[in-house]
């Protein structure tokens, strides 16, 4: 079984062993089996008690997580939930534990106007308007296809009235919006490294090292973008789903770079124990110091690997 991580590009895998010497089995462990499937409360429609009984009544078996509040592990086939009404009308949403920490650390708040700048299929969207009900969303998606996912999506989570979407390049927003938003999530299109399962390699058969320098441009193009559509003391979570230094600390130095001394990288505090702080170092490169404020998700049995960075806008 473990020889079947071969399969993976080679340079990733040398890759890997650079960035973790001494977790590079137990992390491509994690490539060789499929994640145990977990899912959120959508506060927009249900509260936590009547959540438990509805899935108690239904038989779906469960395992709550102390942290994030309100994220479940699901312990039947994901085929017996989508059965239930609870599924169908959108009182869940199945998600990856790793990719609702980016709307928990925004901390979205009633009337704050938010941008999620890379919107599609909608998890964080539709959770953002989950934490806040009367916030001012604003979402963005380049792709036609995954754009009328996303409209599905805030439908059935019964989003709509809070969410304003816009099918298009979300590096439009430098002209549109300009210093609009109070909070902006860019979870950023990225090599998905996270998301490698060896025995789908659709997941993993385009990576090279030159798709990672072309995320990195549309990473740096999404996010100075951003810098001018976040007002002066907004707030902004940078997140990706891939390993790759590059794609993570290496795009918050060069945002804190960029922007010199109009931007400040903030601390983060995640309850949980797979998580590591940025690297200050990669190759022949060195980062900032805040750098390390950042956090690496590692994965685990029900974690995708996941990036976090929380960045302040000081100044225009
Ligand atoms: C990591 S996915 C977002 C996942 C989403 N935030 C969620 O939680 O469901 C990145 C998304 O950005 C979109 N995208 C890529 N380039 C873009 C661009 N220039 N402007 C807007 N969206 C873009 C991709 O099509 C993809 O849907």
């Amino acid at each position: 079984m473990k020889e079947l991580i071969h399969q993976l590009p080679n340079n990733f895998l040398q890759k890997l062993r650079k960035l973790y010497p001494d977790r590079f089995e137990s992390i491509t462990s994690t490539f060789l089996e499929k994640k145990i499937q977990s899912f959120r409360i959508n506060y927009t429609k249900t509260d936590l008690t009547t959540l438990r009984q509805l899935l108690s009544k239904n038989r779906i078996r469960f395992k709550e997580l102390d942290f994030p509040k309100g994220a479940f592990l699901l312990k039947t086939p994901l085929s017996q939930l989508q059965k239930t009404d609870i599924y169908n009308d959108g009182l869940v949403y199945v998600q990856n534990v790793a990719s609702m920490l980016s709307p928990i650390l925004l901390d979205p708040l009633d009337n704050d106007t938010v941008l999620d700048l890379c919107a599609a299929p909608g998890a964080k969207t539709t959770q953002i308007v989950s934490l806040a009900p009367k916030v001012h969303l604003v979402a963005y998606e380049k792709a036609r296809i995954r754009y009328y996912k996303l409209l599905t999506n805030i439908k059935t989570q019964g989003a709509g009235n809070s969410v304003k979407v816009y099918l298009g390049e979300g590096a439009l927003v430098r002209k549109k919006f300009p210093e609009y938003f109070d909070k902006i999530l860019v979870d950023a299109p990225c090599t998905t490294e996270g998301r490698f399962y060896i025995q789908n390699p659709k997941t993993y058969k385009y990576w090279s090292d030159k798709k990672v320098k072309e995320m990195v441009r549309t990473q740096k193009k999404l996010l100075g973008a951003a810098f001018f559509a976040l007002k002066e003391g907004g707030e902004l979570i940078y997140s990706t789903c891939t390993f790759s230094p590059e794609e993570n600390e290496g795009m918050v130095d060069w945002f804190i770079n960029k922007f010199r001394n109009k931007l400040t990288v903030l601390p983060l505090k995640i309850g949980l124990d797979n998580v590591q702080p940025g690297r200050l170092r990669w190759r022949e490169k060195k980062y900032d110091q805040s750098v390390q404020l950042c956090r690496r998700i590692l994965p685990n049995e029900y974690m995708e690997a996941f990036f976090i960075a929380k960045i302040k806008k000081l100044s225009s």
